[in-house]
């Protein structure tokens, strides 16, 4: 949430400031502003209410070609969206950009008096403190920012420049991500890579409670009392095409189509198919320690922790004793939770920033669990603090609607339910089914891509109109609903939840009337006719059934989407392709924001 960019060095600040902020732009985007200050320590202080464009027009009006400066887009959290709760903040010749939530800022905004505070922000009062702690003439600003971050407690990524100091630029983190960029004679601050490429590809990513001294070309990174640290340059592997539309009119569809690739990404040198077996290089586990699991606990948000749910039926399915257990991330973070000896913990997280996640893997951690992550962001917070997990190569996700990365987290997942398979001596027959399924997957999603798209253009047309949607399925299909239906509210704002099929009848079914159109996963295997039994029971009650299936057999719905596929165990990822495609063009009907969804942001990094 909120993304933060700051340049120093010889060009215009303000020209890597825009472009940084609108490739950030999906961590948050009701507000957005930046400062730069000039060889005679001047600074120009502009800030929209709206999206980064909005930012841009101001920008292009005001036009200087200051050398260092800072930015923000903003993810509202302590007031509304307005110019004057934008950043940067101002106290004194203090500029701050702030990413997290200072806790504790009632209680500060009370002792700093001279202050005569603008905002609603919990930003205006870190500013206003290391603005306090600056007066003196002797004190620098690394010195009054690493004071100042003792007195408060919360999360915070922040870049400050000063125009008394303005050769610098201060960053520190605690619980929000930043990175430096390392030019040549420049250097660059960013809360993700993806600012930063086309820029630099030489990283420095900060740890908690480090702190950096940042000037042209030159970092001096430090903890948060000011002692050197060691610093670790590290190459962004991601490259331009990677972050941008492609001639697609919003990355959802482009991340959709994208599919067949980052599945391939996904299974690239992990799946062996001649050798019966299936590897995954970083989970730093021995086959005897993967033999001794009994236990496995899959903890994510969102898409993520739906993700999750349909993997445990796979790891399940393929590996008969290991009991399989999904949590919310927000919820286990603060529960009792007790994890037999034995067990493992899976944290699963596109960005590998989300606050939850990180603090339930934090948790498990302390009680001596072994954490493996399942992470599309290289280099990520989660990725660096796991034990050992897989990078899905997904590839950049830069809609906010989750939809490769979903794909790409299952089918990891699946990989590394065959190596515990292969470690605890599962057959190689039911091991083969899995590998032919993940090898065939790319070319099965292509087809779905291919065959229906036009299809479910208009499909959508049919059902935009309306207020209320029920997803259903049974067994893996359940988990798969939930996900449909999380990607249909998000994008279009419809109403739309998700049941189980088989617990319609315990309280759900009492919505069901002409308002509602009901999504029906229906798959051509044993529960067939228990499910053609649901889509009666939904029928009986003036129900809009679209079913999407992967059967010919016939089904009474108002709707059927048929979809072709050799797959069997993996149908429930073919299934969600076309759900994609139907959230998407609804929401193109609807005329929604497609990318950047009201309300949301991509990266939650706050709780
Ligand atoms: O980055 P993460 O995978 O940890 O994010 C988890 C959720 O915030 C995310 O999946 C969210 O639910 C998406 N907007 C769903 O499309």
């Amino acid at each position: 949430m909120c993304g933060i960019v700051g340049y120093i060095g010889k060009n215009s600040a303000q020209n890597f400031l825009l472009r940084g902020l609108k490739r950030l732009e999906y961590r948050g985007y009701d507000s957005a502003g930046i400062v730069t200050i000039s060889d005679s320590s001047e600074a120009t202080k502009l800030r929209a209410i709206g999206k980064v464009s909005e930012l841009a027009e101001l920008i292009s009006k005001n036009h200087h070609n200051d050398t260092v400066g800072i930015g923000h887009t903003r993810w509202a959290t302590h007031g509304k969206p307005s110019e004057q709760n934008a950043h940067p903040h101002q106290a004194g010749d203090v500029y701050l950009v702030h990413n997290g939530i200072i806790e504790n800022y009632k209680d500060l905004r009370e002792t700093l008096k001279d202050h005569t505070f603008v905002s609603e922000t919990d930003t205006e009062v870190l500013a206003a403190l290391i603005n306090e702690l600056y007066q003196r003439d002797d004190v620098k600003i690394e010195d009054a920012v690493t004071q100042a971050l003792k007195l408060v407690y919360g999360t915070f990524g922040i870049a400050v420049v000063s125009t008394r100091e303005p050769e610098k630029i201060i960053v520190a983190r605690s619980g929000s991500p930043l990175i430096i960029g390392v030019g040549e004679d420049e250097t660059f601050v960013a809360s993700d890579a993806s600012a930063l490429i086309g820029h630099t590809d030489q990283a420095i990513y900060l740890n908690d409670g480090e702190m950096a001294i940042v000037k042209a070309g030159q970092v001096d990174l430090r903890d948060l009392s000011s002692q050197p640290v060691s610093m670790k340059v590290e190459t962004i592997e991601t490259n331009l095409q990677a972050v941008q539309k492609q001639g697609y009119e919003h990355f959802l569809l482009k991340e959709i189509m994208e599919q067949p690739d980052s599945v391939r990404s996904t299974i690239n040198g992990r799946v062996i198919a001649a050798e019966h077996r299936a590897q995954l290089g970083g989970l730093n586990l021995t086959d005897d320690e993967l033999r001794e699991i009994e236990h496995i606990v899959i903890i994510g948000c969102g898409t993520a922790a739906y993700a999750g749910q349909l993997a445990a039926y796979y790891i399940e399915r393929l590996v008969d004793n290991v009991t399989v257990e999904v949590q919310v991330a927000s919820e286990y973070r603060y529960r009792s939770f007790h994890l037999p000896k034995h067990s493992v913990a899976l944290v699963v997280s596109q960005s590998g920033e989300t606050a939850d996640t990180l603090a339930a893997l934090r948790e498990v951690k302390r009680r001596g669990v072994k954490v493996l992550g399942v992470v599309n962001a290289v280099g990520s917070t989660i990725a660096r603090e796991v034990d050992g997990g897989v990078y899905v190569h997904a590839g950049p996700e830069i809609s906010v609607a989750s939809t490769k990365a979903f794909t790409s987290q299952v089918t990891a997942m699946t990989i590394f339910a065959l190596q515990l398979a292969q470690a605890k001596g599962v057959g190689l027959q039911e091991i083969d089914s899995y590998i032919e399924e993940l090898e065939r997957l790319p070319d099965e999603i292509q087809s779905v891509l291919d065959a229906k798209q036009d299809e479910m253009k208009q499909v959508a047309k049919k059902y935009a109109a309306y207020e209320h949607a029920l997803y259903l399925g049974r067994d893996t299909l359940a988990p798969a609903a939930f996900e449909g239906a999380l990607k249909l509210k998000e994008c279009s704002y419809i109403n739309a939840n998700a049941v189980p099929l088989g617990e319609l009848k315990h309280g759900t079914i009492a919505l069901i009337d002409d308002r509602f159109f009901e999504v029906i996963l229906v798959q051509d295997n044993w529960l067939f006719e228990k499910t053609a039994s649901g889509v009666a029971e939904v029928n009986a009650r003036s129900g809009h059934v679209l079913a999407i299936t992967d059967s010919s057999k016939p089904i009474e719905a108002e709707t059927i989407v048929r979809i072709e596929t050799k797959l069997d165990l993996l149908v429930p990822l073919v299934l969600n392709v076309a759900q994609q495609l139907l959230a998407y063009y609804i929401s193109v009907e609807r005329g929604n924001d497609v990318d950047q969804p009201r309300n949301l942001a991509k990266s939650v990094t706050v709780e």
